[in-house]
């Protein structure tokens, strides 16, 4: 037993940041992140916390769905940018939701959600009935907005998936390469007195083009090799739900794969790379546009930092 979808939700903050704002406050242009990376804007937390996008998320997955919190069995939630070390995202957005299920994080940067998907698995496994997903960031709060280079990509945002028993999840992948010099994220270091302190430099740091060269060959990889576990050729595949940093990696990988562009869904335009919460955020809007039938393949797959990836078949 491993789990159907019975309802997706996300939730962006008000504010929309474009292209020509950063262009004010930054030496960029409209012209250079919309060829280099295909985003036009991107929304930006002002008074809302991770906690608010990720409760936003929630309640309207779990409207579609039409399960009430007290019937969900664990919460479980990918971020890298938690309000608060603990408690944890999950848990607040319990408090919030007024669930009474065990609640955790998980962290695997960019490709959290699909690691937080197989986590749920592994519980349904155990017997679990429901169980909510979330993948939630508000990396504006993460971003050196004095560095060019990472300051135009992120943006702020949550999916969620409310999950129940069924045979949906045909096939997985997760895949992890210890290195923190590609791209990482340095916590603060504290006031300890017994420590020899750096700079405190709590900020994304990316090496653009090892990250690039990296997510295209993961991505690849990581869904030729979900697809053939799930017995399936690429041509079975109806939607591919890809993370979105970048559009070019996408159209690259989807390219090579020979996966046709209408079938690999983008929406990083308008809502830039929002990390774990891309690809619930993604497979929401796939889900209320009513293009997605009964019986058809979702193939998944993200990158990031870890450096991660991973990879995962759904059928609906
Ligand atoms: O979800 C996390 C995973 N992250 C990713 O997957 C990101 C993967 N990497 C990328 O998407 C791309 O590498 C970037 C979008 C980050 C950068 O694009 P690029 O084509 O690799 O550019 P580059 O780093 O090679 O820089 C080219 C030029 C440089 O100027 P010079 O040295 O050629 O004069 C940069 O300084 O572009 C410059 N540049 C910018 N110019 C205007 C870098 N950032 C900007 C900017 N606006 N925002």
């Amino acid at each position: 037993m491993s789990f159907r979808i019975l309802g997706t939700g996300s939730c962006l903050p008000a504010r929309i940041l474009t292209n020509n704002e950063l262009s004010e406050i930054l030496d960029t242009s409209d012209e250079w992140i919309s060829q280099r990376v295909g985003i036009k804007e991107r929304r930006i937390c002002t008074t809302e916390t991770t906690a608010d996008l990720a409760y936003g998320a929630a309640t309207a997955a779990l409207e579609k769905s039409g399960i009430s919190p007290e019937c969900l069995d664990m919460i479980i939630c990918a971020t890298v940018s938690s309000d608060s070390a603990a408690p944890s995202l999950a848990c607040a957005v319990q408090a919030m939701l007024g669930a009474r299920c065990p609640a955790m994080d998980v962290n695997a940067a960019c490709s959290g959600f699909i690691y937080a998907l197989e986590t749920a698995a592994g519980f349904f496994a155990r017997g679990a009935k429901n169980i909510l997903v979330i993948g939630a960031e508000r990396l504006s709060g993460l971003v050196d907005w004095s560095d060019r280079s990472t300051a135009v990509i992120f943006g702020d945002g949550a999916g969620a998936m409310v999950l129940g028993e069924g045979n949906s999840y045909i096939s997985s992948k997760l895949f992890a390469r210890g290195n923190s010099s590609v791209l990482s994220i340095p916590s603060h270091r504290g006031s300890s007195p017994f420590y020899e302190h750096d700079a405190d430099t709590p900020f994304i740091h990316m090496n653009g083009q090892e990250t690039y060269k990296f997510a295209v060959n993961a991505m690849c990889k990581d869904l030729s090799d979900v697809v053939s576990a799930a017995g399936l050729a690429m041509a079975d595949i109806n939607w591919v739900v890809p993370h979105q940093a970048n559009a070019r990696i996408i159209d690259a990988s989807a390219a090579k794969l020979g996966i046709p562009q209408e079938r690999c869904l983008k929406n990083i335009e308008r809502v830039g790379n929002t990390s774990a919460a891309s690809i619930p955020i993604l497979t929401d809007e796939l889900l209320r546009s009513g293009k997605l039938r009964d019986g058809e393949y979702i193939a998944m797959c993200s990158f990031g930092a870890g450096l991660t990836s991973a990879a995962c078949i759904i059928k609906v």
